[in-house]
């Protein structure tokens, strides 16, 4: 099914930063597992899938994070699902996480021979990060942002609301994952939040710059 350029704008315009949600309306399971589908299939440089999906319902989980979490402090008590996008850190060209890539993708030997030859050029050369492990990690980062957007325009197609979250103290939060057992900080760092609800009131879209000020045709 295709839809109209209408209705895919209004999908878009229907898709705003909601910081206040509902506590009354809660967010269906259903909804919610097709919204991590959305992330799921989202597509990432190599097909890497660099990610992982943290979902904090436990309420006193929550309030741990909260003093943290300047940037969610109604999304703490009243969004439906809060998700804590995490990124793969070291995913260099030689890694086990890209044999398993390559794996995941059912390489034959001489593919894989061919593929690993053009991710290290692409990462030593193309894109130099392979030896910086904070450019490595910028680099996962990249790629979950663009699974965020997937869940966020998404979730809008099917009624539900949400807010993309950087407002919070990286280091306290990620603090609060490693102790809680939910993150390996040697594998996974955090790179953004995202909560999910129904908004209590309506909101208009925010003004954007106008098309002649950002695009350059040449
Ligand atoms: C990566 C990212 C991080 C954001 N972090 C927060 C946040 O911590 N708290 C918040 O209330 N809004 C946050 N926002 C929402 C922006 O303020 C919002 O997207 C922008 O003002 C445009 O408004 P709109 O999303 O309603 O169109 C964030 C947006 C993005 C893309």
């Amino acid at each position: 099914m295709i839809l109209t350029t209408q209705q895919a704008l209004e999908v878009f315009e229907r898709r705003v930063s909601v910081r206040k949600y509902d506590p009354t309306k809660k967010v269906s399971e259903q909804d919610f597992a097709t919204i991590l589908e959305f992330a799921r299939r989202s597509p990432s440089s190599v097909g890497s899938e660099p990610w992982k999906f943290l979902v904090i319902q436990n309420p006193e989980l929550r309030a741990k994070i909260k003093p943290f979490a300047w940037g969610m402090q109604s999304g703490m008590d009243d969004a439906s699902y809060i998700v804590m996008i995490l990124a793969k850190k070291n995913a260099r060209y030689d890694s086990e996480f890209f044999a398993d890539v390559m794996d995941r993708r059912g390489f034959t030997a001489e593919q894989r021979e061919k593929a690993l030859a053009k991710y290290k050029s692409f990462q030593t050369v193309d894109m130099p990060i392979a030896d910086d492990e904070c450019k490595l990690f910028d680099w996962a980062s990249k790629q979950t942002y663009i699974a965020l957007a997937n869940m966020m325009t998404g979730a809008a197609m099917i009624g539900v609301d949400s807010c993309p979250i950087e407002g919070m103290n990286y280091e306290q939060v990620t603090n609060i994952l490693v102790e809680e057992g939910l993150l390996d900080p040697e594998d996974y760092g955090l790179s953004v939040a995202v909560t999910f609800g129904y908004r209590s009131a309506e909101i208009a879209p925010k003004e954007r710059k106008a098309i002649e000020d950002i695009v350059t045709w040449a």
